[in-house]
């Protein structure tokens, strides 16, 4: 009988030839023009998992897009392992800072991926990563390796907050039960200095809207004599840090967890390389919280971005008008013990306080998600460690990622089961951002990671 790993290395080349065909699929759950493509994704997902050898094959309706399921069951006495992923795929614009069409992958050299790398929208977040698992659960089936039960859920709206999967996991809590879940939706430290991710941070997002004249002015016949609401939503949004990268936001600290200097000790093992970190940005000088370092500021530490401003007039040329309103999106990303609902409400009073009297503010909230941790003594951590350590030959440290994943906390909350995050990307990978890319080193490593996970977990 052929080893898991052989079969895998017989098999490479072919698992990146579909992974290509999956990366054709523009998924964009947030844009509904592209509502035929997300469908078609999902059915080439649940194919695709049939054909890896799962049972229980469905494509599960929502009222949003669908989930797709699987599930292989050896026996009762053994344990559960629910993989997660997300088949849905951020908007690909600007297109015209990719270098190639972001649905026609190719393969490409770069400093970090000197084997190559998979340039795609979704290559990296997170159609590479849950193909992995596909391509895994396919190799311990046709080797007879498989260790342990296991159930896949795989969902379209990730990227547009998970809204279905919420109830989905509400109402179907003894499909999905099962001892603990594995996700590869994250990044590595580096291909030199591989990490398991022990914590996720939570997300606030509100926009906001400032309301000054009843209409747009002419800037000549009113221009100096009225309150121009572009300027006053960018004094408001400027006072929302203040000197030492603080958030002023009343409150916003009070539930922080404070890590303890054991902890940041450990965490800082993982050395910031500020040279290597400002070059690979194109940035002279970094920016953040006083007192804490780059891998604290984007951890541990809960921060606040405007990631959008717009108002009056952005078109061709000039045109002279004092717009009767300025709009911003803004997200908070949050840390233990802090919550969507404490952080929502503490911004809108903080916002509504700080507005001049002759303006109106509106703050409206999107979705929002819990952060989560894992602790790194946990068995379903340190099974990860020691999977990655064998297939990377290296010490794997825990590492705090800064980005969200909603889901986890509600999986712990309704399911009871722990979330392990072992992902493979990196964070120069340009997820969300034009040429998203995804090493095939990193592919491979995730793909022979996964069976000894299932093995070291078992035991
Ligand atoms: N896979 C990312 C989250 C991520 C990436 C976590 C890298 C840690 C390291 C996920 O698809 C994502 O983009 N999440 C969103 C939140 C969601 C509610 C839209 C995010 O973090 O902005
Ligand atoms: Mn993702
Ligand atoms: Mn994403």
């Amino acid at each position: 009988m052929q080893t898991t790993l052989q079969y895998i290395q017989d098999n490479k080349a072919r698992f990146v030839d579909e992974l290509f065909e999956l990366l054709r699929i523009p998924s964009i759950s947030a844009d509904p023009a592209y509502k035929n493509e997300v469908l078609r994704c999902a059915d080439w997902v649940a194919n695709s998992l049939q054909k890896a050898g799962a049972d229980h094959v469905e494509v599960c309706q929502t009222k949003g897009y669908p989930i797709v399921y699987g599930d292989k069951f050896i026996s009762p006495e053994l344990p559960t392992v629910l993989v997660y992923g997300h088949y849905d795929v951020q908007p690909a614009d600007p297109l015209e800072l990719w270098t190639k069409p972001p649905f026609e992958p190719y393969i490409e050299k770069t400093a970090l991926h000197p084997e190559g790398a998979i340039f795609a929208r979704g290559s990296a977040d997170d159609k590479g990563q849950f193909f992995m698992h596909l391509k895994a659960f396919e190799a311990m089936m046709a080797t007879q390796t498989l260790p342990c039960n296991v159930k896949f859920i795989l969902e379209g709206e990730e990227e547009v907050g998970s809204e279905s999967l919420g109830d989905f996991v509400h109402e179907n809590q003894e499909k999905l039960a099962c001892d603990c879940i594995l996700i590869s939706d994250t990044h590595i430290y580096s291909n030199e200095q591989p990490t398991v991710t022990t914590g996720l941070r939570g997300l606030s997002y509100v926009e906001v809207e400032v309301e000054g004249p009843n209409r747009d002015l002419h800037s000549g016949l009113y221009g100096g004599a009225v309150p121009n609401p572009i300027h006053v939503l960018s004094r408001m949004i400027a006072q929302l840090i203040d000197e030492d990268g603080r958030i002023t936001i009343d409150g916003f600290y009070d539930n922080v967890q404070v890590v303890s200097d054991e902890e940041r000790a450990e965490m800082n093992k993982l050395k910031d390389n500020p040279e290597e970190y400002k070059k690979s940005i194109g940035l002279s000088g970094v920016e953040g919280e006083k007192g804490y370092t780059t891998l604290e500021r984007t951890s541990i530490r809960p921060t606040l971005d405007c990631n959008g401003m717009w108002g009056g007039y952005t078109g061709e040329g000039a045109k002279t008008v004092i717009p009767s309103k300025a709009f911003a999106k803004i997200s908070m990303r949050l840390v233990p013990y802090q919550t969507p609902e404490e952080i929502t409400e503490k911004f809108t009073q903080y916002f509504k306080k700080i507005a001049p009297d002759n303006v109106k503010v509106k703050v409206t909230p999107h979705h929002g998600g819990m952060p989560y941790v894992l602790p790194s003594d946990t068995k379903e951590f340190l099974a990860a460690k020691k999977a990655m350590e064998s297939a990377f030959g290296k010490e794997v440290l825990p590492y705090r990622g800064g980005g969200s994943i909603p889901i986890t906390a509600m999986f712990e909350q309704v399911l009871g089961a722990k979330s392990v995050l072992m992902g493979f990307g990196l964070d120069s990978d340009a997820i969300h951002s034009p040429n998203e890319h995804y090493g095939l080193f990193n592919f491979y490593k995730g793909i022979e990671s996964i069976p000894l996970f299932f093995e070291n977990y078992t035991k």
